[in-house]
């Protein structure tokens, strides 16, 4: 199928024969990251709880990128339903060059009054299901010399307040993605983090900052909020090979939000 033209800065061929699993890719951003990796040419898979949805984003994506999208349910806090859809990926693409771990659950809590479930919940979906998924994926992207991108944050760089978990869980992404680039970089395997900034209209921004939708509580020193094709350029750059001398960092996409003091 020809590829829709778009007004995308990088080449539209960029990721031919490429082919990418995406956690989280039915919506928000990682609905954008899987989009742009298909616009260029990659061949994808989305991956997330809530099949009817994930059906849906994938239609509107064929018809938006003229790309081939695969949609499969499952969650990835546990390893066999991660495993089960990981072999369907490759049971109908036979490759995989590109892991973006993107499957996250937030909300604002002070430490005091989160639950042991809360806590539990977002180290499970963010922290354990990056390992569950990449670990699952590993000889695939092993025999493919691929690429791991993990969506990561800024929160736990200063310790934002009412997000303990989170940051937890963020910190302990961003620390074993610096553990697979050294372990698996002698392999062939690169592994990043992207880390989002405010991004308007996200789950993320209206959990965060609810009732601000147009972000006026957040310093952003560019000036403006960031777009989820900020996002997807990133991810462009880090899943193509103009990032193939990239790896173990965190590619921060956020207009200088997080230098700036917190307003909490
Ligand atoms: C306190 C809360 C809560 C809240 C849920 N919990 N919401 N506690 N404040 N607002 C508690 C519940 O009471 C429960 O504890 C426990 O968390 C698990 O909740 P469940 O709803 O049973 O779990 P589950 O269905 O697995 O949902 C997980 C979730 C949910 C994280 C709570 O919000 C989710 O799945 N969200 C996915 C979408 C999402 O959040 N996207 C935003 C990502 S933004 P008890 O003790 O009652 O059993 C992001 C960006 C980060 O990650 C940084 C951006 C800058």
């Amino acid at each position: 199928m020809p590829v829709v033209p778009t007004t995308s800065i990088f080449k539209d061929d960029i990721l031919k024969g490429k082919v990418a699993f995406v956690t989280g890719g039915g919506s928000g951003i990682c609905k954008g990251m899987a989009e742009a990796l298909a616009r260029h040419g990659a061949k994808v898979t989305i991956f997330s709880r809530t099949l009817s949805k994930l059906e849906a984003a994938a239609k509107e994506m064929r018809a938006s990128t003229g790309g081939e999208i695969f949609a499969v349910a499952g969650d990835v806090r546990d390893p066999k339903q991660v495993q089960a859809a990981v072999d369907q990926h490759m049971a109908h693409y036979g490759r995989l060059d590109i892991l973006v771990n993107g499957a996250a659950g937030n909300f604002l809590s002070l430490t005091q009054h989160l639950s042991f479930n809360a806590f539990r919940s977002v180290i499970e979906i963010d922290l354990i299901g990056t390992f569950n998924t990449t670990r699952v994926c590993f000889p695939h992207l092993k025999a493919s010399k691929g690429s791991i991108i993990n969506v990561t944050a800024t929160l736990q760089f200063n310790g934002q307040v009412f997000q303990a978990h989170a940051c937890a869980a963020k910190a302990g992404i961003d620390a074993m993605s610096l553990v697979w680039a050294n372990e698996w970089g002698p392999l062939g395997i690169r592994s990043n983090c992207i880390a989002p900034g405010p991004i308007a209209n996200t789950v993320g921004m209206a959990k965060l900052s609810p009732g601000d939708a147009e972000g006026d509580s957040v310093r952003i020193p560019i000036g403006r909020m960031g777009e989820i094709r900020d996002i997807e350029h990133a991810t462009l750059y880090l899943a193509s090979e103009a990032g193939s001398f990239v790896t173990g960092q965190t590619l921060v996409v956020d207009g200088g939000n997080w230098l700036q003091p917190s307003m909490a």
